[in-house]
């Protein structure tokens, strides 16, 4: 209906998509192939049959695995390029990407292999597509603090087609405190910084990122309403969240849509925008947690509006233009 037709057609940036998990089962197939891998599943079905998660954790293995697919510059390319052609389709005209180069280099790529492939599909879907898009390095908080300042050093030499930096991981028992140096080390060398937070995680992890970070933005950040004063500084720094609904609902975050906080986030004045995080894994890209968000929460148009422009506000694009696309 009208509605649908609307969150479908409203220009949005999606500001929470990492390009590992944006892997179809198709292209996992292709990939695999390319490279001589042996996957543990006969065929696409299969492994779209897989896609069952308890939590975090259950997923983060298999997302781990399905990271050894990418293994050259065009593995990287054509998984990019998909997603924003994809993105273009739903109306996202801002895109920024997370990819976590240790999955990467651990296994043996070389990072300008993976820099190159991501770079050259973002250059040349903003020119088919008119898309405007970016990538943010996503360092592993289940990794030491020592293996993110290399991975740092390491991406110096893309400083000026970087983004910011960002991590994700293992929440639980891995809190922002642990990383209080790394993330001084990326402000003082001009980085805008983002963290995974308050997804399991507590409030308190929410309120370490914000006030020991000092991050730009929060991804999830779910549990900050369990803190009327975090809540409050958040409002009052104007920190967006990156809220992933359907991921939250695929890895038990919240038990039902009905449940989710993205209302209760919204009323309490936060900068909220909604997000895929991982579509293929969890069946749903941008617009479709749009649309069960509204279905569930029966979210008005004006709520819409408010998504959609948080969204654009809360990029990293330059102030002008923001003014631009608001
Ligand atoms: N990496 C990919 N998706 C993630 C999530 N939802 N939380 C933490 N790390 C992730
Ligand atoms: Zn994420």
């Amino acid at each position: 209906n009208n509605i649908q037709g609307f969150i479908r057609g409203i220009p949005k940036a999606e500001l929470h998509m990492h390009i590992e998990g944006c892997i179809e089962p198709d292209m996992m197939f292709k990939l695999a192939e390319r490279n001589g891998i042996q996957l543990r599943w006969d065929s696409p079905e299969e492994l779209r049959a897989a896609y069952e998660f308890n939590d975090l954790q259950s997923f983060l293995t298999l997302y781990f695995e399905g990271c050894k697919v990418l293994v050259r510059e065009q593995d990287f390319y054509d998984v990019t390029y998909d997603y924003l052609a994809k993105a273009h389709e739903e109306n996202v005209v801002r895109a920024e990407l997370f990819i976590g180069p240790q999955s990467f280099t651990e296994n043996g790529t070389p990072l300008v292999e993976l820099m190159d492939g991501v770079l050259g599909a973002i250059r040349d879907a903003e020119k088919a597509f008119g898309i405007s898009a970016g990538v943010i390095i996503s360092t592993h908080r289940h990794r030491s603090e020592a293996d993110a300042l290399e991975m740092l050093d390491a991406i110096m030499r893309w400083q000026d087609r970087i983004l910011g930096i960002g991590m994700g991981g293992a929440e639980i028992p891995n809190p922002p405190s642990k990383f209080v140096n790394y993330f001084r080390t990326c402000r003082e060398r001009g980085f805008r910084t983002c963290i995974h937070a308050g997804e399991e995680g507590p409030a308190d992890y929410v309120r370490q990122a914000v006030e020991l970070l000092k991050v730009d933005r929060i991804d999830h950040g779910n549990s900050c309403l369990s803190d009327p004063e975090l809540v409050a500084e958040l409002v009052e720094k104007q920190i967006a969240l990156t809220v992933c609904p359907v991921s939250n609902l695929k890895l038990n975050v919240v038990s039902s849509l009905e449940d989710h906080p993205l209302r209760r986030l919204l009323d309490a004045g936060l900068q909220v925008t909604v997000n895929s995080d991982d579509p293929p894994y969890f069946g749903a890209y941008v617009n479709e947690n749009l649309l069960q968000c509204q279905a569930a929460l029966n979210l008005s148009v004006d709520e819409i509006v408010t998504l959609a422009r948080n969204s654009i506000v809360g990029s990293f694009l330059p102030s002008q233009e923001v003014t631009k696309l608001t």
